[in-house]
């Protein structure tokens, strides 16, 4: 089988090497040259654990390929689009113009018998425009969203809960193709959901929608906690152990960004409002603003224990928007990091593969090269992503090496016994403080 990925960005290119490691000749395309260069070379060009090896290996055999020229894509059976759809400039709209472009300039390349299946998440509505523009050439097109989470997206795409197929009405062969491709995965009994082109983009965005607002949920019970005297971190574990709430994504803290959940809210909800359908998705702006005001919280919080000892320098522990990810988009931590140096804040942050990523979007930020230099003469720790190096840290080491006596944990994720045995006050979203010992 022949595979075709058009769009080489966090999903394309790990979506490539899978097919790759499936055994299918595979072409990645790309319009970005440098990306495609080093995908080339078997390097990723963002950090993504398993990709590396997954990539070199696909390379190495010669069965996974990439290149800039559309035309490559010809004569393949299966082209899966997995482009970008970021957030339009000053709207909340989803921009589509690499989608658009990308079903454009494959439409020459495309014959009776090839499937062009949609990855990327779209409004509700595109892909029967998109199945419209792509009939004339006797091709057909499927909508076959995906689920993946940066840091575990290989493991992710090779094993994932379920496939979703969008087909139109009695397209056999779109079903068959796409059978054919996950036939190792659905052999494990993966659930396939065979369901219309409007289910199928509803099912990604009304996924993401749940989850973000999962996570506002308890920060909402976080805000409520911090006034009352609660602590939201046992709370979730109590209303977790009820099988039907579940304990995951009920983690308490500076919220969620990244490059799918915000946008991808905001896109649904203007998506609503064409659809005249404003108020019934009205909830998801709550959703946003909780989320927001978690971040600012955090830096209410800096601030307030700055004045409190008298100085301005804080250690910043983290810039991703999440563990195992150098993806800074729309990150809480690095939104946190900026604030404070805009305010005055003298900052010194470190994160184990973001600094470079952050970099190019506040190129003024100082990032070091290690907890010790972030927190050598600070006056205040400020955790922003919850990476396990930062949990591994022994505080009574750190103790030695940091001014600091205030820790501001904006993940929950440090042992506050641990740090407040070792002279450090501890302060945590939606918890009562823990005072050093
Ligand atoms: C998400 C979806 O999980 C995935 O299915 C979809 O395909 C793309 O969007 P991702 O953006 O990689 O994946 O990250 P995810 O693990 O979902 O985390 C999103 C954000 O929520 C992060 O900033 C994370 O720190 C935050 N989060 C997550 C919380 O604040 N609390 C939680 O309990 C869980």
């Amino acid at each position: 089988m022949k595979i075709a990925v058009i769009g080489c960005g966090y999903l394309g290119a790990v979506h490539a090497a899978a097919m790759a490691s499936l055994g299918y000749e595979t072409v990645g395309v790309d319009v970005d040259e440098a990306k495609v260069d080093r995908l080339r070379r078997g390097e990723p060009p963002f950090y993504e654990p398993g990709l590396p090896e997954l990539l070199r290996a696909g390379v190495d055999a010669g069965t996974l390929r990439f290149t800039t020229d559309i035309s490559e894509a010809a004569g393949s059976d299966v082209v899966f689009i997995a482009v970008g759809t970021p957030q339009k400039a000053g709207s909340d709209a989803a921009d589509l113009t690499y989608v658009d472009a990308a079903v454009e300039s494959l439409l020459p390349h495309l014959a009776a018998g090839t499937l062009v299946a949609g990855k990327s998440t779209v409004p509700v509505g595109t892909a029967q425009r998109l199945a419209d523009l792509v009939a004339p050439t006797g091709a057909s097109l499927a909508w076959n969203p995906e689920f993946l989470r940066e840091g575990f997206a290989v493991e992710d795409t090779l094993r994932p809960d379920r496939l979703v197929y969008g087909v139109a009405d009695g397209d056999d062969s779109a079903i068959a193709s796409l059978d054919a491709v996950y036939a190792s995965i659905l052999e494990r009994g993966t659930d396939r959901l065979v369901v219309n082109f409007a289910t199928a983009e509803l099912v990604k965005v009304s996924a993401n929608a749940f989850l973000a607002t999962k996570i506002s949920f308890i920060n909402a019970m976080a805000e409520l906690s911090e006034t009352v005297g609660a602590d939201v971190t046992q709370l979730a574990d109590a209303i977790g152990l009820d099988a039907r709430i579940g304990r995951r994504f009920l983690n308490a803290g500076l919220g969620f960004g990244g490059g799918c959940l915000p946008k991808d809210i905001r896109a649904f909800q203007a998506r609503a409002d064409e659809l005249g359908h404003g108020e019934t998705l009205g909830f998801l702006r709550e959703v946003d603003q909780i989320n927001l005001r978690r971040r600012d919280r955090m830096v209410a919080l800096v601030e307030q224990e700055l004045e409190r000892v008298g100085g301005d320098r804080v250690a910043v522990l983290g810039l991703a928007f999440k563990p195992n990810s150098d993806d800074v988009r729309d990150s809480p931590a690095l939104d946190v990091a900026r604030r404070l140096q805009e305010g005055g804040r003298v900052v010194r942050a470190f994160d184990p593969e973001a600094k470079g990523t952050a970099l190019r979007i506040v190129p003024t930020l100082p990032i070091v090269d290690s907890v010790e230099e972030a927190v050598d003469g600070a006056d205040v720790i400020a955790l922003g992503t919850e990476w396990q190096h930062f949990r591994d840290i022994d505080p009574v080491r750190l103790a030695e090496l940091t001014p600091a006596r205030v820790v501001i944990d904006g993940r929950n994720a440090l042992d506050a016994a641990a740090w407040s045995a070792a002279g450090f006050t501890v302060l945590a979203l939606g918890r009562p403080d823990t005072p050093a010992a």
